[in-house]
């Protein structure tokens, strides 16, 4: 019961009334695990095998969704890096909604463990190298992510050498033209994490 009053919460907020499909791609969701700003992230199971994968489904109705959604999902093709999460498969719904499976990672997010309590000073030390080697791998590959936050750093096991950066939702691409998909002038970030020359907009590595 509580399961279900929460999954119609998750879904009516970020989804509205339609439900998503059941089956998507090779996959079967199975339960919502969170949602931001662009979809809701599902557990979901692959049917031939019963690989078990989180997928992420863009809301119909994000501006310039699909085109962003797409370039999240070759940025993170790009990357290949324990502290980063892996890309699985991706593709698009028959009745068109876009989709990216990532490797399912069983913990929470930073964001959910700060709820409960900070983190030792050490712990803490520890999750910002570790963090910061993921980050390194994707400047490497040229990807800048533009919005490190808790919510975007996953705590495998709820550990902190666990850690793996995830959402390349707002990333770019550091020799790329991004600025197309970004409305002249606007600032994408979340505010209280943002560097100070990303909202000058000249984030780089
Ligand atoms: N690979 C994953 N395995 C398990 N949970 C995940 C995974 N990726 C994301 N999540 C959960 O879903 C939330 C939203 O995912 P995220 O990629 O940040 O989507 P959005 O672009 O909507 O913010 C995350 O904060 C995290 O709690
Ligand atoms: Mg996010």
């Amino acid at each position: 019961m509580a399961r279900a009053v929460k999954m119609g919460a998750l879904l009516g907020a970020v989804v509205g009334a339609a439900p998503p499909p059941v089956r998507v791609g090779a996959w079967v969701l199975e339960r919502p695990v969170g949602a931001g700003g662009m979809g809701v992230v599902y557990r979901a199971r692959r049917e031939a095998d019963g690989a078990v994968a989180a997928l992420k489904l863009l809301s119909p109705g994000v501006s310039s969704g699909r085109a962003r959604f797409l370039r999240e999902v070759a940025l993170l093709q790009r990357v290949d890096h324990p502290r980063v999460v892996r890309y699985v498969d991706h593709g698009v719904t028959d009745d068109d909604q876009a989709w990216l499976a990532m490797e399912w990672l069983d913990g929470l997010d930073l964001a959910a463990r700060l709820r409960k309590g900070p983190l030792e000073p050490t712990e803490a030390l520890t999750l910002v190298m570790e963090a910061a080697a993921g980050v390194g791998a994707l400047h490497r590959a040229g990807v800048i992510h533009r919005d490190l936050k808790p919510a975007n750093l996953f705590l495998v096991g709820g550990a902190a050498d666990g850690v793996r950066v995830v959402d390349l939702g707002i990333a770019v691409d550091e020799g790329g033209p991004d600025s197309r998909l970004t409305t002249t002038g606007a600032v994408i970030g979340s505010a209280h994490y943002m560097a100070p020359e990303q909202i000058y907009g000249r984030a780089t590595p």
